[in-house]
Order: C-alpha cells, then sequence, then structure tokens
C-alpha cells in the first residue's frame, strides 16, 4: 500500500522544550488511515495536522471503543530512531483485539510510523530526558446511538515533542496505595491501552493529588490484595536482592508494559533475578518492615523508569530507601536512557532507524 504524503508550506514555530512539559504541542503532519468493511484498512496518508471533523453521534463519544499506545524518537547523531516501535504497532493489535477493532496491518503501520518520523525528524528533542513522543490510536468511527461494535474507524499517529513526564523529572515520586477505587478487573479491559482504563482512573487520581500524592497504585479489583500498576506506568519491586513484579501473563487486568520487558530483560542480563509472580501489598509492607524493601520504581514510555520515595497504604507513610533514587533504579533509568540517546550499545536490538 503506497502511503501518500500531503505536504503543507505553512510550518509551526518549534517550542522552546524544556518549557512546554508533557503533551501539549504537536507537530506539523499525522499519519491516517481508515477502515470500512468493503475496502478493510485503506489510503495511508501523511497528512497536515489538523483537528478531526465529528458527527455529534460518533460512536467513540459514547462508548468509548478506542485504543491508543505510546512510543518515543530520539536522534542517534542526524539519524531518527525509535524505541521498539515493531514491539509497540504488535501491541497496538493486542489492545485493538480486545476492543473488536479490526488489526490494522503491521508493515503499513510501521512503515507508516517510521516515513513519518523521518518527515519529522527536525521536532525530535535532543536533551537530557527529552524526545518526540509519538502517539498511535484508533477510535469507532460509526454514527450511530445503539451499543454495538462499529463498522468504521480511523487510525492516527500524532507527534509531541516532550521533555519528563512528571514536572519535577527524575525524582522519587509519592504513590498511594488505592484500596477503595478500581481501575479494571480480572475479565475486563485491563490488558488493553483503551480510554477506558484511564477514565476509571481519574477521580482516583484527583483524589490523590489533593492529598498531595503524584500517582495511585492499584491493587486488583476483587480482592484489594494484590498488587497491579500504576496505570501510566508498571511497577517493580527490589526486595533482598531481587526485582519482584506482577506479571501481565498471570494478571490479565495490568498492562504488558515495553517498559517493563526492558527492564526485566536488562535485569536479567546483569544477572539480578527478576521474577514476574503475584505480589500482595502485605507482602510489601512485611518487607519493609524487615528492612528488605531495598527500592521500588515505575516503567513506563513516558516515565521511562520513576523512582518511587513514598508509598502511603491505610494513612500510613512508607519512606523507600530515604526517599532517594535508589541504585539499581539509576542505574537502570542511565542505561535505558543510554540506549534512547545512542551512548551504549543497543545489544537488545531495541533501536529501529525511521529510515
Ligand atoms: C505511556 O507511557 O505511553 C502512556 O501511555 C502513559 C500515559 C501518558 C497515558
Amino acid at each position: 500500500m503506497e502511503i501518500k504524503f500531503v505536504e503543507t508550506k505553512n510550518l509551526k514555530t518549534k517550542p522552546d522544550v524544556s518549557k512546554i512539559g508533557f503533551g501539549t504541542h504537536f507537530t506539523d503532519y499525522m499519519f491516517e488511515m481508515d477502515y470500512n468493511p468493503e475496502e478493510g484498512w485503506h489510503e495511508p496518508r501523511i497528512v497536515p495536522y489538523q483537528d478531526l471533523q465529528l458527527s455529534p453521534a460518533n460512536t467513540t463519544l459514547h462508548y468509548g471503543q478506542a485504543i491508543f499506545d505510546g512510543l518515543k524518537a530520539y536522534k542517534h547523531g542526524d539519524k531518527p530512531v525509535i524505541f521498539r516501535a515493531s514491539d509497540h504497532m504488535r501491541r497496538v493489535n493486542v489492545s485493538a483485539k480486545i476492543l473488536d477493532i479490526p488489526e490494522v496491518p503491521f508493515d503499513v503501520a510501521l512503515a507508516g510510523l517510521k516515513k513519518l518520523i523521518y518527515i519529522e525528524r527536525d521536532w525530535i528533542p535532543t536533551g537530557k530526558g527529552q524526545s518526540l513522543y509519538i502517539r498511535p490510536f484508533i477510535f469507532a468511527t460509526d454514527d450511530y446511538l445503539g451499543v454495538k461494535v462499529s463498522k468504521q474507524y480511523k487510525f492516527l499517529i500524532i507527534l509531541s515533542p516532550v521533555a519528563a513526564y512528571y514536572a519535577h523529572g527524575f525524582a522519587p515520586v509519592k504513590i498511594m496505595v488505592e484500596d477503595k477505587y478500581v481501575r479494571a478487573v480480572r475479565g475486563g479491559l485491563g490488558a488493553a491501552k483503551t480510554p477506558a482504563n484511564y477514565a476509571a482512573s481519574l477521580h482516583a487520581g484527583l483524589v490523590a493529588h489533593e492529598k498531595n500524592y503524584d500517582q495511585v497504585l492499584w491493587l486488583d479489583g476483587v480482592e484489594r490484595k494484590y498488587i497491579e500498576e500504576v496505570g501510566s506506568m508498571n511497577i517493580l519491586f527490589k526486595i533482598n536482592g531481587e526485582v519482584i513484579t506482577p506479571s501481565p501473563k498471570l494478571q490479565t487486568s495490568i498492562l504488558d508494559g515495553i517498559t517493563h520487558r526492558t527492564v526485566l530483560e536488562i535485569a536479567k542480563d546483569w544477572g539480578i533475578p527478576a521474577i514476574e509472580r503475584k505480589i500482595s501489598i502485605d507482602e510489601v509492607i512485611q518487607a519493609y518492615e524487615e528492612g528488605t524493601l531495598e527500592e521500588v520504581f515505575g516503567s513506563g514510555t513516558a516515565a521511562v523508569i520513576s523512582p518511587v520515595g513514598v508509598l502511603e497504604y491505610k494513612g500510613k507513610e512508607y519512606v523507600i530507601n530515604g526517599g532517594k533514587i535508589g541504585e539499581f533504579t539509576q542505574k537502570m533509568y542511565d542505561y535505558i536512557e543510554g540506549i534512547h540517546m545512542g551512548e551504549i550499545e543497543d545489544k537488545f536490538g531495541y533501536i529501529e532507524f525511521a529510515e
């Protein structure tokens, strides 16, 4: 399938990325492709970034049949590169399947992404902790108020130059363990990157912010016992020399994070036991009391690695590693960022060139 390019002379002034935080500015172009049952996915094209025209009856606005993903582009010298592009595009289709959205042709989506990044390569910021955030998403485009699976869809990729996800950069965050609200349940949508999971997290996030916490740590929706994820990140614990983390293979209500996989692969390569298993909040608190809870950190595309300095549970604050960034967390962040920036050899083959 040929990917058409509709050029514009009307280019934007690029912002100072150190001043714009996360997800506030968008580049000159976007990738677009449509689906209907007669033609399948068709007309892949790169067009000027623009507003969409939607019917007020658009079914996504009412019932949320949509999915998205998030990945990042960097520059190695003057070459634009994307971190684990193929894995992310495969995950787009994992999410699509859960929402009954027709899978996008992998080769076309990947080629469209690479072409877009190449065209927009001058938008890739190169400062520390900066990147070009890539947001692929698909949403239903039927105009219909009955509750049913849509027949038509739109797939878009938009790009946003970003600095660190958290306003305070790579620094310990304060996390509230949520034992009242739930994000997702077994048999639900938790494994998909779909707006519903984020909508479910908004109120608890607001309550946490009001109490001066950065994020919420979700427990399982049935027993409120087993740790799930943070919502914008997966979560990992270093206990007694081992990295222990909830597994998307065992708990189907959590997202299979690509950065999570990256951390586990690197830890194993370093000879650190990296164990994916169910872990209860009680076990974490017990490890804290016994002095074996060494470090806690999150992993995700937006945040990359995020040290956790404080966990709050049932009104009590647990200060991790004296509230400071742990040695392993720092080493992991430096290593992954080193691969991102082309300063550390990419021996795992994570980097894909956008040419
Ligand atoms: C990501 O890490 O890419 C995310 O999607 C998290 C958040 C910005 C929604």
